[in-house]
């Protein structure tokens, strides 16, 4: 049931603060403000490193997933898509742990990853929103991510659960590594517990801007998605829903790659999508953006109410402003005008928003 939304997909967009609750209270101790013994049903003190595969969206998220064990618990993280993974021969510890990410549970190629894993005798992780699935059946842990069933074919709540049980494991596995101190813990699980209210206000407050620019970007042929740190994956993110739900060609790239080639591309018919919280990126990412504007290209900022103060009077064809979150749920936060702008783009192409063409939501050939 659709409620009183046009597609599932806006539904599910709007049931982000809810379905992120739930997952944090499987993942959260809001008493002790601490994560709870499910984010570390694997012995992370232990791994000497990770591995993560999966496919599509599920992979992006696994990348920004990768951003922070690295940051937080220190542990170095091979990750890719699991059509590549399953194939390179990776050798791996077997003291390691691998993770498979997969909202259904059933994609061919992360289940022939995990299988793989298996064969060489790693602790498997499964990061999955369908509890009775044959990914989450032949893992030693699971880890639901609760999003509730997700009907839409472009996949946006159990990104961000997903996102929030990583970073939960990634906090947990700092903890038990001893790179994360107890005060260190509950500030991060502090900002992990505001998300659903921030969310709520940010899915309200972007909502007329995000249709006017959608309005706009449906008469383009081109986008080009741009980010630093964790935006990076969410830059790719971002360009994976357009093109799946509005058919429009984007790319997402690495702020710092623009000019390794896609600038190229740049002129006044391009816009270009810049997610740029004020982090510590921030600066080399405007930088990038400027580059990008004095090659006429449209320029879309995303960013935050310092971020919007540090840039000044630049010109840009939208700016959307977020709340000043922390680094950590930045991710998630940022998730959301990326999923409107596509979703907004989408209705106003008339495509078939739920079931995009040619793409289905569970894929199990490879
Ligand atoms: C993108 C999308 C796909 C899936 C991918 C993996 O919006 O939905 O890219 O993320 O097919 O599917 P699961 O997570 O079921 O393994």
């Amino acid at each position: 049931d659709k409620g009183n939304h046009r597609h599932f997909m806006e539904k599910e967009i709007h049931e982000q603060p809810e379905v992120i609750s739930h997952a944090l209270s499987a993942y959260i101790d809001f008493i002790e403000n601490k994560v709870s013994p499910a984010a570390t049903a694997i012995d992370f003190s232990r791994v000497p490193s990770l591995a993560i595969s999966a496919c599509g969206t599920a992979y992006l998220a696994g990348l920004i997933g990768k951003y922070w064990f690295e940051r937080y618990a220190r542990l170095p993280v091979e990750a890719d898509v699991a059509s590549e993974f399953r194939y390179r021969n990776i050798p791996l510890p077997k003291e390691a742990a691998a993770f498979f990410i997969s909202q259904s549970g059933e994609t061919a190629d992360t289940l022939a990853s995990l299988r793989y894993c298996r064969e060489n005798g790693l602790a498997i992780g499964a990061v999955v929103n369908a509890r009775e699935s044959t990914i989450a059946r032949e893992s030693d842990a699971i880890f639901p991510i609760l999003a509730g069933p997700e009907i839409g074919v472009a996949s946006t709540k159990a990104f961000t659960c997903q996102l929030t049980v990583l970073a939960a494991m990634a906090i947990g596995a700092g903890r038990m590594r001893g790179t994360v101190s107890e005060t260190e813990e509950q500030a991060l699980v502090r900002h992990l517990v505001e998300m659903p209210r921030l969310m709520a206000g940010v899915l309200k407050s972007v909502q007329p801007q995000v249709e006017g620019l959608a309005r706009d970007l449906s008469r383009c042929r081109d986008v080009l998605y741009l980010g630093r740190g964790t935006s990076f994956p969410l830059a790719m993110e971002g360009a994976l829903k357009l093109k799946e739900i509005s058919y429009i060609h984007a790319e997402g790239y690495a702020a710092g790659e623009l000019k390794h080639g896609p600038i190229a591309l740049i002129d006044e018919n391009m816009p270009v999508i810049v997610i740029a919280p004020f982090d510590r990126f921030f600066e080399k990412t405007v930088s990038n953006m400027q580059e990008a504007a004095a090659r006429g290209g449209r320029i879309v900022l995303i960013t935050d109410t310092k971020g919007a103060a540090a840039c000044g009077d630049l010109q840009t064809m939208a700016t959307i402003l977020l709340p000043d979150v922390d680094e950590l749920i930045q991710p998630m936060i940022f998730s959301l005008p990326i999923q409107l702008l596509a979703y907004h783009t989408a209705v106003f192409m008339g495509t078939d928003v739920d079931q995009p063409r040619n793409l289905a939501k569970s894929v199990t050939v490879e």
